[in-house]
């Protein structure tokens, strides 16, 4: 055996390649603001914007015309509060912006992220009492919230507060109101992560006191992670998504390996910045990194990918 002979040239080089990147199966972030003409640019994740719903069109119409058509959607609020109860408001940001891209866009399949971190002035993802994180009192905020985001028009919801029995808490809602099409992608093995760190940023939604420890999963775990899905699975989750991505490729190939629905990756913020950073300091060749960290993600298992990175693909694809 001579493995050199089938890399040769491109032809050969492309005739064995076994893994690609589909625009179709990559999953854009987007944040909405409150407020009228503002695409700021958030200092912690270079070539990501913060948008007001009126400046949302070219954003979208640029999507679509990359054949990006998944989006998922993030709001930053302007009132918080200790209940985050502006996550559920029929005129919150999120709700706003779902209604504003279905009736201008109906093409663009929405998902929205079911937390509570943006919307609380404490910054955790639940309710508070006494410095814990009370689970089931959350449950029915996290509720409330995924069906506000259905009444809106969403297609999908992922709650990502990492609270017990919110797959099954959200299904039931849903379904008791008549959204049996409204699907879940869960955010079931989100580990305690340090790479969220811009992000936090772009969504102001850093803890104020102590941190996630209590409700999102310790990085060494990895039984612990295929727990977490089994459970999402059986309460309903038509897809489950591992966050981040990067760190937990062993767990992506194994979920991928044992559980029949579909598998995302979140390449999260951190893992984001990492890269444009080295690309800005000349230290590596961008779009061969990027094209390499997601081609691992894929050959990891993953069917979907939720990337920042995905208008970019997708323009180098076009020109491919
Ligand atoms: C909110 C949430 C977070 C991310 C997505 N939803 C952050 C967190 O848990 O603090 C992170 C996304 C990213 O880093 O790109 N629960």
């Amino acid at each position: 055996m001579r493995p050199r002979r089938l890399r040769k040239n491109d032809v050969i080089r492309a005739l064995v390649r076994e893994n690609y990147i589909n625009v179709e199966n990559l999953i854009y972030p987007i944040f909405v603001v409150e407020g009228n003409k503002i695409k700021e640019e958030i200092p912690s994740m270079p070539d990501v914007y913060r948008f007001s719903i009126d400046m949302l069109s070219e954003e979208l119409e640029e999507l679509i015309k990359l054949n990006i058509k998944t989006i998922l959607l993030f709001g930053v609020p302007s009132v918080k509060d200790e209940y985050g109860t502006q996550a559920y408001n029929e005129n919150g940001i999120v709700q706003k912006a779902i209604k504003y891209i279905k009736r201008n866009y109906p093409e663009i399949y929405v998902i929205t992220d079911v937390c509570l971190c943006g919307y609380t002035t404490h910054g955790h993802c639940g309710i508070v009492k006494d410095g814990e994180i009370l689970n089931d009192e959350t449950l029915k905020i996290l509720s409330k919230i995924a069906l506000s985001h259905a009444y809106s028009g969403a297609d999908m919801v992922a709650p990502s507060a990492m609270m017990d029995f919110q797959v099954k808490a959200i299904r039931e809602e849903l379904d008791h109101n008549g959204f049996y099409d409204v699907a879940i992608m869960s955010y079931s093995a989100k580990f305690n992560s340090s790479f969220y760190g811009p992000f936090r940023d772009a969504a102001q939604s850093a803890p104020k006191f102590s941190d996630r420890r209590t409700y999102q999963m310790d990085t060494s775990n990895f039984k612990e992670a295929l727990k977490e899905i089994e459970l999402d699975i059986k309460e309903g989750a038509d897809i489950v998504m591992i966050k981040p991505a990067l760190c937990y490729l062993d767990i992506i190939k194994k979920a991928s390996e044992i559980f029949n629905v579909p598998i995302s990756a979140y390449n999260v913020s951190g893992e984001y910045t990492m890269i444009k950073l080295m690309a800005k300091y000349g230290y590596i060749d961008y779009k061969k990194a990027v094209m390499e960290v997601l081609t691992s993600i894929k050959r990891a298992g993953a069917d979907i990918i939720i990337t920042y990175f995905a208008k970019e693909v997708a323009r180098w694809k076009e020109n491919f």
